[in-house]
């Protein structure tokens, strides 16, 4: 079991106080050593609302390299920088930021699919981070994934029944060989598409049909926890609704978790429970969806909201849109202190000297307040910010 006071100091929050660190829960650290074990751990059912995914001071930096012969490492692109957050039961957290802040990073580390350079992901307890082979694809069948671009995630010379039936190969143990092709008509059947669509082809389809294959495909498995990664940044606004829609039915259906991101705020409000922002490889600000969207704090979520489309043209008016100055740095040479101080208008010479912690402002610890939600910001406070 994790010392409560070492849980705060891996993820960096050593002078937070423990009232103040209501995203973050203890980590019971799973007590598995033999495949069997592990095994079990990982089969053991989730109370609703109880921690599923925690993730600590998670860093991913991508070398930078020079030299044909004799490769040096001059440095690395710090794509993800010290993440902590929990994911719960049957929730869905959203996950925004900029293009090139480090989201798809993240889903690849939690997937597995990329070595994590330090910290841990714990799913149920157990460190999947350190795990391997049998263990491994056990973890694998539980998470699953939903792809950005339903063009080309999708092999186009193989049929669908093939393409959502494939994971099967690698996890027999979940379809019998004789079962496969009833399995895949009921997911097509789930998602929405007429099951003698099985032996059709994904030029067959369109932007929004691929999307749902796609999701049948990571359904196939009966997954635990899904992560999405902008599954409808590729659609029309139209068959975004819709595949939204579809999401949140399967979510109640199958008892799923979600990890939803997306560079766009807008939709992510819609299905997220909680919201993390995340700036060049670290999270800004995260929240319920009240507190991220009508009482932000951090200045870079603000600022994402000033941008975000207003319809109503009497809510528009008087409007404060905030300006962004600059380019986003690059991750291989971070700002020193608070990353996003380069295009900060409230930057300060303390913001150039000390990391800002993801933590509770001081000024609104104990308070009864919607503002009372973890910010990483010197100076954070509330700002009125309409949007749609
Ligand atoms: N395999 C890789 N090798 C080197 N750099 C990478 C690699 N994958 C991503 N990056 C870099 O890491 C940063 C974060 O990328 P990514 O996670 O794709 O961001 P996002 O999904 O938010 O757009 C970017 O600067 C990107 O160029
Ligand atoms: S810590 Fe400073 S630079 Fe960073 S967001 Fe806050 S005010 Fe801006
Ligand atoms: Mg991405």
């Amino acid at each position: 079991m994790a010392d409560p006071a070492k849980k705060d100091e891996a993820a960096g929050r050593k002078d937070v106080p423990q009232d103040a660190v209501p995203n973050l829960t203890k980590v019971e650290v799973a007590e598995a050593t033999t495949i069997a074990e592990v095994e079990t751990v990982l089969d053991a059912p989730v109370e609703r609302g109880e921690p599923i995914l925690q993730v600590r001071n998670l860093v991913k930096h991508f070398p930078l390299t020079q030299g044909i012969l004799f490769r040096r490492q001059i440095g690395a692109v710090k794509a993800v920088d010290g993440l902590s957050f929990d994911l719960y039961q049957g929730e869905t957290l959203g996950i925004v930021g900029e293009s090139g802040c480090g989201k798809s990073t993240v889903a690849k580390l939690l997937m597995t699919l990329e070595t994590a350079t330090a910290g841990e992901v714990f799913y149920k307890g157990q460190d999947i981070t350190k795990l391997s082979g049998r263990a491994l694809k056990a973890v694998r069948r539980n998470i699953q994934m939903v792809f950005q671009d339903p063009y080309t995630s999708l092999n186009p010379r193989m049929t669908v029944g093939d393409i959502i039936g494939e994971p099967f190969e690698i996890h027999p143990e979940v379809a019998p060989k004789g079962d496969r092709r009833r399995k895949v008509r009921d997911l097509l059947d789930v998602v929405g598409l007429n099951p003698e669509y099985i032996n059709r082809y994904p030029h067959q389809f369109s932007g929004g049909q691929r999307q749902r294959i796609g999701i049948a495909r990571g359904l196939a498995l009966n997954p635990e926890i899904i992560i999405c990664d902008e599954p409808v940044s590729a659609l029309d606004v139209s068959v975004q609704a819709q595949v939204i829609n579809l999401m949140e039915k399967l979510q109640d259906e199958f008892n799923l978790s979600y990890i939803f991101i997306a560079h766009d705020l807008s939709i992510v409000r819609h299905i997220s429970d909680r919201v993390g922002v995340m700036y060049l490889g670290k999270m800004a600000e995260i929240g319920t969806d009240t507190e991220i969207y009508d009482h932000p704090t951090h200045p870079y979520t603000q600022a994402l909201l000033s941008a975000v489309p207003v319809p109503d043209p009497a809510a528009r008016e008087g409007r404060e849109r905030i300006i962004l100055v600059g380019d986003v740095p690059s991750p291989a040479n971070p700002p020193s202190g608070c990353r996003f101080r380069t295009r900060c208008w409230k930057a300060e010479d303390k913001c150039a000297k000390e990391v800002p912690l993801l933590a509770i402002p001081q000024r609104f610890v104990g308070a009864n307040t919607p503002a009372a939600h973890e910010s990483a910001c010197h100076f954070a406070e509330e700002k009125d910010v309409v949007h749609a």
